[in-house]
């Protein structure tokens, strides 16, 4: 019998912010740094701190957000895809803290690293579990606490990022023209070097030297990730319009990875997108890497800025590397 086929779309929307602000007057304080600096080079005011709780917190934290808003009870959910560089611990994995904290207990899951394409990558992943025809019930939760893994002495990587989570929910559609229509993925493990967190795995276990030499926290290589950053988001975010014969406006709204107003700006132009149609958090956030996507989904749904059918064009590049474009039909009304 000829299965009939399907599509993925987001049926519910979720965040969660953590309460605590450290602008960059506290940045100021406690390394050499100035607001002036900070803006003009990154485009980030502020950025937000989880005090209370893990990654697993701010994720189920964020479902429950998502859960309120529709119909669905936490048991009905098939799946969790937890979107994570900062998991609670090693193992078990995040998806099984997450799914205990919200009663999802009829669900499976797993934590998916691709650092600030993670929710491109597990929205993929979450996707073709529903076009497979097995899952009806898919979240895919972006939830990092970068905080977590920041040198509060390096300047150079300490004032970009912030805590947040984010989650979607995936249901099957029949109407091959909505939700996840194409997405374009890739990884470049020789870009390794450039931007990582050296020690606690299994390459440099954890050690009273590795803790010494702060090889637990962020490193990265600004303009070297900047530089492949820029062009690898530009030309994979004109590369999906292109492919699926969408001009600049056809596209309801660029919604780029939050990393650096700079490379999001030349993003939008390579695409001949203007700036009133790029989502924008940054500002309010850093870089959230898992989350800066979703949320910027919740929040512009939330203020009434999307409707159903708009063309949205989400791109991410990260750690790995790994970077990725998606085309994706907005379906909630
Ligand atoms: O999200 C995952 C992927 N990550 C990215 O996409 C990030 C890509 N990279 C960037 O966004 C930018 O490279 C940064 C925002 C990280 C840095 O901006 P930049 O314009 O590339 O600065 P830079 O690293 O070239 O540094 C320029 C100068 C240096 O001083 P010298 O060597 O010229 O004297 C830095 O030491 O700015 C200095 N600097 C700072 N000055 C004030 C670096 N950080 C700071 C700071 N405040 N916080």
């Amino acid at each position: 019998m000829q299965s009939t086929k399907l599509n993925a779309q987001i049926t519910a929307v979720g965040m969660y912010i953590p309460e605590k602000i450290l602008d960059n007057k506290y940045f100021e304080e406690i390394v050499e740094t100035n607001d002036e600096w900070i803006v003009s080079r990154t485009g980030i005011k502020e950025r937000r701190k989880m005090e209370n709780g893990a990654t697993s917190d701010m994720a189920a934290y964020a479902i429950l957000d998502l859960l309120k808003s529709t119909s669905v009870k936490p048991e009905e959910i098939d799946v969790i895809i937890v979107a994570t560089v900062t998991p609670d611990m090693f193992f078990p994995a995040t998806a099984c803290l997450v799914q205990d904290k919200i009663g999802a207990k009829n669900a499976w899951g797993f934590d998916l690293s691709a650092a600030c394409s993670g929710f491109l990558f597990a929205l993929q992943t979450g996707a073709s579990l529903i076009e497979s025809g097995r899952y009806k019930k898919v979240i895919v939760v972006g939830s990092d606490k970068m905080t977590s893994i920041s040198d509060y002495t390096d300047r150079n990587t300490c004032i970009l990022f912030g805590d947040a989570a984010s989650a979607v929910l995936l249901e099957p559609t029949e109407d091959l023209n909505m939700g996840l229509i194409d997405t374009l993925l890739f990884t470049d493990g020789s870009g390794k070097d450039a931007l990582n967190m050296k020690a606690g795995g299994s390459l440099n276990p954890a050690s009273h030297e590795t803790v010494d030499n702060k090889m637990h926290y962020i490193y990265q290589d600004g303009k070297a990730v900047f530089k492949v950053a820029v062009k690898g988001m530009a030309d994979i975010s004109y590369e999906v319009m292109k492919k699926n014969n969408l001009e600049s406006d056809d596209v309801a709204y660029l919604v780029p990875h939050q990393a650096n107003l700079r490379i999001i700006d030349a993003t939008a132009n390579r695409m001949g997108i203007s700036k009133d149609k790029v989502m924008i958090n940054i500002h309010k956030y850093g870089n959230t890497t898992a989350a800066t996507i979703p949320l910027c989904l919740t929040e512009y749904y939330r203020d009434g800025k999307l409707k159903k059918g708009d063309n949205l064009i989400l791109a991410a590049f990260g750690a790995g590397y790994t970077w990725g474009a998606a085309y994706l039909k907005w379906s909630i009304d």
